[in-house]
Protein backbone atom coordinates (compact mmCIF):
# COMPACT_ATOMS: atom_id res chain seq x y z
CA UNK A 1 0.00 0.00 0.00
CA UNK A 2 1.38 3.34 -0.59
CA UNK A 3 -0.05 7.05 1.10
CA UNK A 4 1.00 9.82 -0.43
CA UNK A 5 1.56 13.15 0.16
CA UNK A 6 -1.74 13.40 -0.97
CA UNK A 7 -3.64 12.91 2.45
CA UNK A 8 -1.31 15.99 3.76
CA UNK A 9 -2.17 18.43 0.81
CA UNK A 10 -5.61 18.07 1.65
CA UNK A 11 -4.72 18.62 5.08
CA UNK A 12 -3.30 21.87 4.31
CA UNK A 13 -6.30 22.81 2.41
CA UNK A 14 -3.99 22.97 -0.49
CA UNK A 15 -4.82 21.48 -4.30
CA UNK A 16 -2.72 18.58 -5.16
CA UNK A 17 -0.70 20.75 -8.10
CA UNK A 18 0.75 22.99 -5.11
CA UNK A 19 2.18 20.13 -2.95
CA UNK A 20 5.57 18.07 -3.56
CA UNK A 21 4.62 14.94 -3.92
CA UNK A 22 6.06 12.29 -1.69
CA UNK A 23 5.14 8.56 -2.12
CA UNK A 24 5.60 6.95 1.44
CA UNK A 25 5.78 2.57 1.44
CA UNK A 26 3.95 1.29 4.27
CA UNK A 27 3.78 -3.04 4.57
CA UNK A 28 0.91 -3.80 5.01
CA UNK A 29 1.97 -6.43 7.52
CA UNK A 30 2.24 -3.75 10.21
CA UNK A 31 0.34 -4.71 13.03
CA UNK A 32 -2.62 -2.90 13.16
CA UNK A 33 -3.52 -0.59 16.20
CA UNK A 34 -6.75 1.69 16.64
CA UNK A 35 -6.27 5.10 16.25
CA UNK A 36 -9.31 6.15 17.81
CA UNK A 37 -11.03 9.97 16.90
CA UNK A 38 -11.17 10.93 21.29
CA UNK A 39 -7.08 9.59 20.80
CA UNK A 40 -6.30 12.85 22.73
CA UNK A 41 -7.99 13.94 26.15
CA UNK A 42 -7.50 16.21 29.42
CA UNK A 43 -7.00 15.50 32.71
CA UNK A 44 -7.49 18.27 34.92
CA UNK A 45 -6.41 18.85 38.36
CA UNK A 46 -9.38 19.32 40.61
CA UNK A 47 -8.40 22.30 42.89
CA UNK A 48 -7.49 24.48 39.46
CA UNK A 49 -10.86 22.75 37.64
CA UNK A 50 -12.70 26.16 39.42
CA UNK A 51 -10.44 28.53 37.33
CA UNK A 52 -11.20 26.76 34.38
CA UNK A 53 -14.67 27.18 34.68
CA UNK A 54 -14.88 30.80 34.99
CA UNK A 55 -14.34 31.50 30.67
CA UNK A 56 -15.55 29.40 27.90
CA UNK A 57 -12.16 28.86 26.58
CA UNK A 58 -11.91 25.26 27.33
CA UNK A 59 -15.45 24.52 26.22
CA UNK A 60 -14.65 26.33 22.90
CA UNK A 61 -11.17 24.86 22.21
CA UNK A 62 -13.14 21.36 22.98
CA UNK A 63 -15.55 21.57 21.10
CA UNK A 64 -13.65 22.96 18.02
CA UNK A 65 -11.93 19.58 17.87
CA UNK A 66 -15.06 18.11 18.42
CA UNK A 67 -16.25 19.65 15.26
CA UNK A 68 -13.33 18.13 13.58
CA UNK A 69 -13.43 14.76 14.70
CA UNK A 70 -16.90 13.94 15.61
CA UNK A 71 -16.12 12.90 19.25
CA UNK A 72 -15.92 15.27 22.11
CA UNK A 73 -12.05 14.88 24.05
CA UNK A 74 -12.08 13.04 27.12
CA UNK A 75 -11.69 14.73 30.47
CA UNK A 76 -10.62 13.24 33.38
CA UNK A 77 -11.08 15.27 36.59
CA UNK A 78 -8.22 13.46 38.73
CA UNK A 79 -4.12 14.39 40.01
CA UNK A 80 -2.35 14.25 43.50
CA UNK A 81 -5.32 16.90 44.97
CA UNK A 82 -7.87 14.11 44.10
CA UNK A 83 -6.43 12.16 46.88
CA UNK A 84 -6.88 15.04 49.41
CA UNK A 85 -10.45 15.64 47.93
CA UNK A 86 -13.25 15.77 51.23
CA UNK A 87 -16.99 15.95 50.33
CA UNK A 88 -18.21 18.18 53.50
CA UNK A 89 -22.10 18.26 53.18
CA UNK A 90 -21.59 21.28 56.10
CA UNK A 91 -19.39 23.83 54.42
CA UNK A 92 -20.86 26.94 53.29
CA UNK A 93 -18.86 27.00 50.06
CA UNK A 94 -18.85 24.81 47.01
CA UNK A 95 -15.31 24.09 46.96
CA UNK A 96 -12.16 25.57 48.81
CA UNK A 97 -8.49 24.37 49.15
CA UNK A 98 -6.59 24.84 52.19
CA UNK A 99 -4.34 26.55 53.01
CA UNK A 100 -4.12 27.68 49.12
CA UNK A 101 -4.29 26.32 45.59
CA UNK A 102 -0.69 25.99 45.46
CA UNK A 103 0.22 23.42 48.20
CA UNK A 104 -3.33 22.18 49.09
CA UNK A 105 -3.56 20.05 51.70
CA UNK A 106 -6.77 19.89 51.01
CA UNK A 107 -9.44 20.45 48.79
CA UNK A 108 -12.87 20.07 50.22
CA UNK A 109 -15.93 20.44 48.78
CA UNK A 110 -19.92 19.65 48.76
CA UNK A 111 -21.88 17.70 46.85
CA UNK A 112 -22.98 21.16 44.80
CA UNK A 113 -19.41 21.34 43.17
CA UNK A 114 -19.76 18.33 40.86
CA UNK A 115 -23.03 20.30 39.25
CA UNK A 116 -20.42 23.14 38.50
CA UNK A 117 -19.37 21.26 36.00
CA UNK A 118 -21.66 18.86 35.14
CA UNK A 119 -22.50 20.96 31.91
CA UNK A 120 -19.99 22.79 31.10
CA UNK A 121 -17.95 20.40 28.88
CA UNK A 122 -19.40 19.54 25.24
CA UNK A 123 -22.27 17.35 25.11
CA UNK A 124 -21.26 13.97 24.94
CA UNK A 125 -17.93 14.32 26.87
CA UNK A 126 -17.08 11.32 28.22
CA UNK A 127 -16.16 12.10 31.78
CA UNK A 128 -13.57 10.18 34.20
CA UNK A 129 -13.17 11.18 37.86
CA UNK A 130 -10.41 9.90 40.57
CA UNK A 131 -12.00 9.30 44.13
CA UNK A 132 -9.95 9.88 47.33
CA UNK A 133 -8.50 6.29 47.72
CA UNK A 134 -5.59 7.96 49.87
CA UNK A 135 -7.67 8.49 53.14
CA UNK A 136 -9.19 5.04 54.26
CA UNK A 137 -10.42 6.44 57.29
CA UNK A 138 -13.78 4.43 57.86
CA UNK A 139 -13.36 2.18 55.10
CA UNK A 140 -13.32 4.85 52.32
CA UNK A 141 -16.70 6.51 53.51
CA UNK A 142 -15.29 9.60 51.88
CA UNK A 143 -14.94 7.80 48.29
CA UNK A 144 -18.19 6.05 48.47
CA UNK A 145 -19.64 9.48 49.19
CA UNK A 146 -18.22 11.06 46.29
CA UNK A 147 -18.75 7.81 44.03
CA UNK A 148 -22.81 8.54 44.65
CA UNK A 149 -22.53 12.55 44.60
CA UNK A 150 -20.51 12.16 40.87
CA UNK A 151 -22.84 9.56 39.75
CA UNK A 152 -25.44 11.73 40.52
CA UNK A 153 -24.04 14.84 38.99
CA UNK A 154 -22.99 12.93 35.48
CA UNK A 155 -25.07 10.32 34.67
CA UNK A 156 -24.04 8.42 31.98
CA UNK A 157 -21.26 10.89 30.92
CA UNK A 158 -19.73 9.51 34.00
CA UNK A 159 -17.79 6.35 32.43
CA UNK A 160 -14.71 5.52 34.65
CA UNK A 161 -13.76 5.84 38.33
CA UNK A 162 -10.32 5.96 39.25
CA UNK A 163 -9.59 4.80 42.94
CA UNK A 164 -6.57 7.03 43.53
CA UNK A 165 -4.16 9.18 41.53
CA UNK A 166 -0.53 7.24 41.26
CA UNK A 167 -0.78 4.79 44.24
CA UNK A 168 2.76 3.85 44.04
CA UNK A 169 3.60 7.35 45.43
CA UNK A 170 1.54 6.75 48.09
CA UNK A 171 4.35 5.25 50.34
CA UNK A 172 6.59 7.72 49.70
CA UNK A 173 3.64 10.43 50.89
CA UNK A 174 3.15 8.80 53.82
CA UNK A 175 -0.39 7.45 53.23
CA UNK A 176 0.52 3.64 53.50
CA UNK A 177 3.51 2.03 54.97
CA UNK A 178 7.02 1.99 53.56
CA UNK A 179 6.26 -1.69 52.60
CA UNK A 180 3.42 -1.26 50.45
CA UNK A 181 2.91 -3.50 47.35
CA UNK A 182 0.51 -5.25 45.16
CA UNK A 183 -0.49 -7.30 47.41
CA UNK A 184 -1.70 -5.03 49.66
CA UNK A 185 -3.36 -2.45 47.52
CA UNK A 186 -5.42 -5.06 45.48
CA UNK A 187 -7.59 -6.15 48.30
CA UNK A 188 -7.82 -2.71 49.56
CA UNK A 189 -9.07 -1.34 45.76
CA UNK A 190 -11.63 -4.25 45.36
CA UNK A 191 -13.10 -3.50 48.80
CA UNK A 192 -13.86 0.11 48.00
CA UNK A 193 -14.75 -1.00 44.27
CA UNK A 194 -17.71 -3.31 46.17
CA UNK A 195 -18.69 -1.27 48.38
CA UNK A 196 -19.13 1.12 45.34
CA UNK A 197 -20.69 -1.74 42.84
CA UNK A 198 -23.22 -2.89 46.04
CA UNK A 199 -24.53 0.95 46.49
CA UNK A 200 -27.93 0.87 44.97
CA UNK A 201 -27.49 3.95 42.51
CA UNK A 202 -25.00 1.72 41.31
CA UNK A 203 -27.17 -1.18 41.01
CA UNK A 204 -30.10 1.15 38.90
CA UNK A 205 -27.29 2.74 36.50
CA UNK A 206 -27.82 2.67 33.46
CA UNK A 207 -24.82 2.05 32.42
CA UNK A 208 -23.31 2.22 35.55
CA UNK A 209 -19.51 3.48 35.79
CA UNK A 210 -16.61 0.92 34.88
CA UNK A 211 -13.14 1.30 36.31
CA UNK A 212 -9.83 2.58 35.37
CA UNK A 213 -7.70 0.66 37.52
CA UNK A 214 -3.99 1.30 38.80
CA UNK A 215 -3.12 4.69 38.17
CA UNK A 216 0.71 4.09 38.20
CA UNK A 217 3.43 6.76 37.81
CA UNK A 218 6.62 5.19 37.87
CA UNK A 219 8.36 4.54 34.39
CA UNK A 220 9.03 0.81 34.33
CA UNK A 221 12.68 1.09 33.07
CA UNK A 222 14.01 4.57 34.19
CA UNK A 223 14.90 3.44 37.72
CA UNK A 224 15.97 7.16 38.78
CA UNK A 225 12.54 8.46 37.68
CA UNK A 226 10.71 6.90 40.72
CA UNK A 227 9.89 7.82 43.47
CA UNK A 228 10.64 4.95 45.26
CA UNK A 229 11.02 1.04 45.66
CA UNK A 230 7.80 -0.83 45.39
CA UNK A 231 6.47 -3.36 42.95
CA UNK A 232 3.72 -1.54 40.90
CA UNK A 233 3.44 -1.90 37.35
CA UNK A 234 0.82 -3.45 35.30
CA UNK A 235 2.61 -7.03 35.06
CA UNK A 236 2.66 -7.38 38.35
CA UNK A 237 -0.91 -6.06 39.59
CA UNK A 238 -2.51 -8.32 36.72
CA UNK A 239 -0.27 -11.45 38.15
CA UNK A 240 -1.19 -10.80 41.55
CA UNK A 241 -4.80 -10.98 40.72
CA UNK A 242 -6.06 -7.54 39.46
CA UNK A 243 -8.47 -8.94 36.54
CA UNK A 244 -11.92 -8.79 35.80
CA UNK A 245 -12.48 -7.25 32.06
CA UNK A 246 -16.66 -7.09 33.09
CA UNK A 247 -15.44 -4.05 35.80
CA UNK A 248 -12.00 -2.62 34.85
CA UNK A 249 -12.43 -1.25 31.31
CA UNK A 250 -8.57 -0.43 31.68
CA UNK A 251 -5.78 0.33 33.13
CA UNK A 252 -4.03 3.69 33.82
CA UNK A 253 0.19 4.61 33.83
CA UNK A 254 1.37 8.31 33.40
CA UNK A 255 3.95 9.55 31.49
CA UNK A 256 6.47 12.63 31.95
CA UNK A 257 9.37 12.53 29.99
CA UNK A 258 11.39 15.38 31.91
CA UNK A 259 10.98 16.67 35.23
CA UNK A 260 11.71 19.79 37.51
CA UNK A 261 10.41 18.20 40.47
CA UNK A 262 14.30 17.79 41.52
CA UNK A 263 17.05 19.17 40.79
CA UNK A 264 18.59 15.73 39.65
CA UNK A 265 15.79 15.92 36.76
CA UNK A 266 16.49 19.90 36.43
CA UNK A 267 19.46 20.08 34.76
CA UNK A 268 18.74 17.31 32.32
CA UNK A 269 15.77 19.46 30.79
CA UNK A 270 16.14 20.21 27.23
CA UNK A 271 13.62 20.33 24.10
CA UNK A 272 16.19 18.91 21.75
CA UNK A 273 16.02 16.04 24.13
CA UNK A 274 11.90 15.85 24.65
CA UNK A 275 11.61 16.05 20.71
CA UNK A 276 14.26 13.35 19.81
CA UNK A 277 13.01 10.61 18.45
CA UNK A 278 14.38 8.12 19.68
CA UNK A 279 13.82 9.34 23.47
CA UNK A 280 10.56 9.73 22.49
CA UNK A 281 10.37 5.60 21.31
CA UNK A 282 12.53 5.15 24.39
CA UNK A 283 10.23 6.69 27.03
CA UNK A 284 7.13 4.98 25.17
CA UNK A 285 8.25 1.31 24.36
CA UNK A 286 9.39 1.05 28.09
CA UNK A 287 5.03 0.66 27.89
CA UNK A 288 4.87 -2.33 25.32
CA UNK A 289 4.98 -5.22 28.00
CA UNK A 290 2.50 -3.33 29.89
CA UNK A 291 0.13 -3.51 26.97
CA UNK A 292 0.63 -6.72 26.91
CA UNK A 293 -0.21 -7.55 30.55
CA UNK A 294 -3.17 -5.11 30.13
CA UNK A 295 -4.59 -7.08 27.10
CA UNK A 296 -3.89 -10.46 28.78
CA UNK A 297 -6.21 -9.31 31.60
CA UNK A 298 -8.68 -8.91 28.84
CA UNK A 299 -8.65 -4.82 29.37
CA UNK A 300 -6.55 -1.96 28.09
CA UNK A 301 -3.87 0.20 28.64
CA UNK A 302 -4.02 4.04 28.58
CA UNK A 303 -2.03 7.40 29.35
CA UNK A 304 -4.17 8.61 31.98
CA UNK A 305 -2.00 11.86 33.01
CA UNK A 306 0.48 12.93 30.82
CA UNK A 307 2.93 16.33 29.96
CA UNK A 308 6.06 17.58 28.74
CA UNK A 309 7.68 17.82 31.99
CA UNK A 310 6.30 16.64 35.45
CA UNK A 311 5.52 19.78 38.55
CA UNK A 312 3.66 21.78 36.11
CA UNK A 313 6.31 21.96 33.21
CA UNK A 314 8.67 24.64 32.14
CA UNK A 315 8.36 27.62 29.95
CA UNK A 316 10.72 27.79 27.20
CA UNK A 317 10.18 24.34 26.59
CA UNK A 318 6.67 22.81 27.54
CA UNK A 319 5.29 25.76 25.54
CA UNK A 320 6.91 25.87 22.52
CA UNK A 321 6.28 24.69 18.93
CA UNK A 322 8.92 22.31 19.46
CA UNK A 323 6.35 20.99 22.42
CA UNK A 324 3.78 20.62 19.78
CA UNK A 325 5.96 18.75 17.48
CA UNK A 326 6.73 16.45 20.33
CA UNK A 327 2.96 15.91 21.21
CA UNK A 328 2.33 14.74 17.80
CA UNK A 329 5.54 12.30 17.72
CA UNK A 330 4.44 11.07 21.05
CA UNK A 331 0.85 10.51 20.84
CA UNK A 332 1.18 8.45 17.62
CA UNK A 333 3.80 6.30 18.78
CA UNK A 334 1.71 5.56 21.86
CA UNK A 335 -1.24 4.60 19.17
CA UNK A 336 1.00 2.63 17.97
CA UNK A 337 1.72 0.53 20.67
CA UNK A 338 -1.67 0.19 21.41
CA UNK A 339 -2.06 2.89 24.45
CA UNK A 340 -5.44 4.21 23.10
CA UNK A 341 -5.76 6.86 24.53
CA UNK A 342 -3.39 10.00 25.98
CA UNK A 343 -4.52 12.42 28.40
CA UNK A 344 -2.55 15.62 29.30
CA UNK A 345 -2.67 17.34 32.08
CA UNK A 346 -3.87 20.62 32.92
CA UNK A 347 -3.50 23.13 35.85
CA UNK A 348 -4.71 27.25 35.25
CA UNK A 349 -1.24 28.43 36.68
CA UNK A 350 0.78 25.69 34.95
CA UNK A 351 3.70 25.97 32.26
CA UNK A 352 2.84 22.61 30.06
CA UNK A 353 -1.19 23.81 30.18
CA UNK A 354 -2.54 23.77 26.59
CA UNK A 355 -4.44 26.26 27.34
CA UNK A 356 -4.78 28.60 30.10
CA UNK A 357 -7.99 30.14 31.00
CA UNK A 358 -6.85 33.59 33.67
CA UNK A 359 -4.21 35.84 33.45
CA UNK A 360 -2.11 35.22 36.12
CA UNK A 361 1.69 36.83 37.54
CA UNK A 362 4.56 34.63 37.48
CA UNK A 363 7.98 34.58 38.49
CA UNK A 364 7.55 38.49 37.63
CA UNK A 365 5.68 38.17 34.37
CA UNK A 366 2.59 38.45 33.40
CA UNK A 367 1.05 35.52 31.51
CA UNK A 368 -1.80 35.99 29.54
CA UNK A 369 -4.93 33.50 29.67
CA UNK A 370 -5.45 31.58 25.69
CA UNK A 371 -3.80 29.09 23.69
CA UNK A 372 -0.21 27.63 24.14
CA UNK A 373 1.31 25.86 21.08
CA UNK A 374 0.82 22.32 22.13
CA UNK A 375 -2.86 22.81 21.53
CA UNK A 376 -2.23 23.07 17.76
CA UNK A 377 -0.81 19.84 17.93
CA UNK A 378 -4.01 18.43 19.31
CA UNK A 379 -6.26 20.04 16.38
CA UNK A 380 -3.80 19.25 14.02
CA UNK A 381 -4.27 15.51 15.08
CA UNK A 382 -8.27 16.31 14.67
CA UNK A 383 -7.83 16.55 11.22
CA UNK A 384 -4.99 13.83 10.77
CA UNK A 385 -7.57 10.94 12.56
CA UNK A 386 -10.80 12.30 11.04
CA UNK A 387 -9.23 12.08 7.54
CA UNK A 388 -7.06 8.72 8.00
CA UNK A 389 -10.79 7.70 9.50
CA UNK A 390 -12.27 8.25 5.71
CA UNK A 391 -9.47 7.17 4.04
CA UNK A 392 -9.23 3.61 6.05
CA UNK A 393 -13.43 3.54 4.95
CA UNK A 394 -12.47 4.51 1.03
CA UNK A 395 -10.00 1.61 1.23
CA UNK A 396 -12.55 -0.55 3.16
CA UNK A 397 -9.44 -1.45 5.60
C1 LIG B 1 -19.02 23.77 16.24
O1 LIG B 1 -20.00 23.53 15.26
C2 LIG B 1 -21.27 24.07 15.59
C3 LIG B 1 -22.27 23.60 14.52
O2 LIG B 1 -21.77 23.89 13.26
C4 LIG B 1 -21.16 25.58 15.65
O3 LIG B 1 -22.40 26.14 16.00
C5 LIG B 1 -20.13 25.94 16.71
O4 LIG B 1 -19.91 27.33 16.73
C6 LIG B 1 -18.81 25.24 16.43
N1 LIG B 1 -17.92 25.49 17.57
C7 LIG B 1 -16.70 25.97 17.46
C8 LIG B 1 -15.97 26.18 18.72
O5 LIG B 1 -16.18 26.26 16.40
C1 LIG C 1 -11.84 26.05 15.18
O1 LIG C 1 -11.32 27.30 15.51
C2 LIG C 1 -10.64 27.96 14.46
C3 LIG C 1 -10.05 29.21 15.03
O2 LIG C 1 -11.05 29.99 15.62
C4 LIG C 1 -11.61 28.23 13.36
O3 LIG C 1 -10.91 28.87 12.28
C5 LIG C 1 -12.19 26.95 12.88
O4 LIG C 1 -13.19 27.20 11.92
C6 LIG C 1 -12.80 26.17 14.02
N1 LIG C 1 -13.12 24.87 13.49
C7 LIG C 1 -14.19 24.21 13.81
C8 LIG C 1 -14.40 22.91 13.10
O5 LIG C 1 -15.00 24.60 14.62
C1 LIG D 1 -18.40 30.11 56.06
O1 LIG D 1 -17.69 29.28 56.96
C2 LIG D 1 -16.45 29.83 57.38
C3 LIG D 1 -15.69 28.76 58.16
O2 LIG D 1 -16.55 28.11 59.06
C4 LIG D 1 -16.71 31.10 58.18
O3 LIG D 1 -15.48 31.65 58.58
C5 LIG D 1 -17.44 32.07 57.28
O4 LIG D 1 -17.80 33.21 58.03
C6 LIG D 1 -18.71 31.46 56.71
N1 LIG D 1 -19.25 32.36 55.72
C7 LIG D 1 -20.54 32.64 55.64
C8 LIG D 1 -20.94 33.60 54.53
O5 LIG D 1 -21.37 32.15 56.36
C1 LIG E 1 -11.49 19.93 55.27
O1 LIG E 1 -11.81 18.55 55.38
C2 LIG E 1 -10.99 17.84 56.30
C3 LIG E 1 -11.34 16.36 56.18
O2 LIG E 1 -12.70 16.14 56.39
C4 LIG E 1 -11.21 18.40 57.69
O3 LIG E 1 -10.37 17.73 58.61
C5 LIG E 1 -10.89 19.88 57.70
O4 LIG E 1 -11.22 20.42 58.95
C6 LIG E 1 -11.68 20.60 56.62
N1 LIG E 1 -11.24 21.98 56.58
C7 LIG E 1 -12.09 22.98 56.53
C8 LIG E 1 -11.49 24.35 56.54
O5 LIG E 1 -13.29 22.82 56.46
C1 LIG F 1 -5.56 2.12 56.06
O1 LIG F 1 -4.19 2.51 55.97
C2 LIG F 1 -3.45 2.17 57.12
C3 LIG F 1 -2.08 2.81 56.97
O2 LIG F 1 -1.40 2.30 55.89
C4 LIG F 1 -3.40 0.67 57.26
O3 LIG F 1 -2.67 0.34 58.42
C5 LIG F 1 -4.82 0.12 57.35
O4 LIG F 1 -4.80 -1.27 57.35
C6 LIG F 1 -5.64 0.61 56.17
N1 LIG F 1 -7.04 0.22 56.33
C7 LIG F 1 -7.68 -0.52 55.44
C8 LIG F 1 -9.10 -0.78 55.69
O5 LIG F 1 -7.15 -0.94 54.42
C1 LIG G 1 3.88 -7.42 50.24
O1 LIG G 1 3.75 -6.89 51.54
C2 LIG G 1 3.32 -7.86 52.49
C3 LIG G 1 3.11 -7.14 53.82
O2 LIG G 1 4.25 -6.37 54.17
C4 LIG G 1 4.37 -8.98 52.61
O3 LIG G 1 3.93 -9.95 53.51
C5 LIG G 1 4.54 -9.60 51.24
O4 LIG G 1 5.58 -10.56 51.29
C6 LIG G 1 4.88 -8.56 50.20
N1 LIG G 1 4.85 -9.18 48.91
C7 LIG G 1 5.88 -9.17 48.10
C8 LIG G 1 5.70 -9.86 46.79
O5 LIG G 1 6.92 -8.60 48.37
C1 LIG H 1 -14.15 -4.11 53.56
O1 LIG H 1 -13.27 -4.47 54.60
C2 LIG H 1 -13.88 -4.50 55.89
C3 LIG H 1 -12.81 -4.71 56.93
O2 LIG H 1 -11.98 -5.75 56.59
C4 LIG H 1 -14.95 -5.58 55.90
O3 LIG H 1 -15.60 -5.59 57.15
C5 LIG H 1 -15.96 -5.28 54.82
O4 LIG H 1 -16.89 -6.33 54.72
C6 LIG H 1 -15.28 -5.12 53.47
N1 LIG H 1 -16.27 -4.71 52.51
C7 LIG H 1 -16.38 -5.22 51.29
C8 LIG H 1 -17.49 -4.71 50.44
O5 LIG H 1 -15.58 -6.02 50.84
C1 LIG I 1 7.54 -6.58 39.87
O1 LIG I 1 7.73 -7.37 41.01
C2 LIG I 1 9.04 -7.89 41.16
C3 LIG I 1 9.12 -8.81 42.36
O2 LIG I 1 7.93 -8.94 43.04
C4 LIG I 1 10.03 -6.78 41.30
O3 LIG I 1 11.35 -7.27 41.37
C5 LIG I 1 9.91 -5.83 40.11
O4 LIG I 1 10.75 -4.72 40.32
C6 LIG I 1 8.47 -5.37 39.95
N1 LIG I 1 8.38 -4.52 38.77
C7 LIG I 1 8.22 -3.19 38.86
C8 LIG I 1 8.23 -2.46 37.55
O5 LIG I 1 8.05 -2.59 39.89
C1 LIG J 1 12.82 9.57 28.55
O1 LIG J 1 14.03 9.27 27.88
C2 LIG J 1 15.13 10.05 28.31
C3 LIG J 1 16.33 9.67 27.47
O2 LIG J 1 16.64 8.33 27.63
C4 LIG J 1 15.41 9.82 29.78
O3 LIG J 1 16.39 10.72 30.23
C5 LIG J 1 14.15 10.05 30.58
O4 LIG J 1 14.38 9.67 31.94
C6 LIG J 1 13.01 9.22 30.01
N1 LIG J 1 11.80 9.46 30.78
C7 LIG J 1 10.90 8.50 31.00
C8 LIG J 1 9.74 8.87 31.85
O5 LIG J 1 10.99 7.41 30.50
C1 LIG K 1 11.09 39.11 40.91
O1 LIG K 1 11.47 40.46 41.15
C2 LIG K 1 12.02 40.66 42.45
C3 LIG K 1 12.24 42.17 42.65
O2 LIG K 1 12.93 42.70 41.55
C4 LIG K 1 13.32 39.87 42.58
O3 LIG K 1 13.85 40.03 43.88
C5 LIG K 1 13.02 38.41 42.34
O4 LIG K 1 14.22 37.63 42.34
C6 LIG K 1 12.32 38.21 40.99
N1 LIG K 1 11.90 36.81 40.89
C7 LIG K 1 12.16 36.05 39.82
C8 LIG K 1 11.63 34.63 39.87
O5 LIG K 1 12.75 36.46 38.84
Amino acid sequence: MQISAILFAYLLGQTVTEARLTVIDVPLSLPKRALLKDVVGYSIEPTWLDDYLQTQLATVLLENISNVTGKPPPIRIGGNTADQTYLRPDQNVTSVAIPAKWGAKFFNITAGWYHTWSNYFPTGTDLVYTLNFGNNQSLWANAVAQAEAAHVAFGPSLKFFELGNEIDHYAGKRWRPYSYNVSQYIPQWRNLSKQIIESPWYQQAEPPPKFQAAVFADPPWVPDQQSGIDDMDIINVTRAGLVDPSMIDNYAIHIYPQSTCDTRRWYRMRLDLLLNHHVVWQNVSQFIPQVAAAEAAGSRLINGETNSISCSGHSGISDTYGAALWAVDYILLQASIGIEKVYFHLGAQSEYSFFTPLSYEYKNESLEAGIRAPYYAHYFLGHIVSVVMGYLVELEI
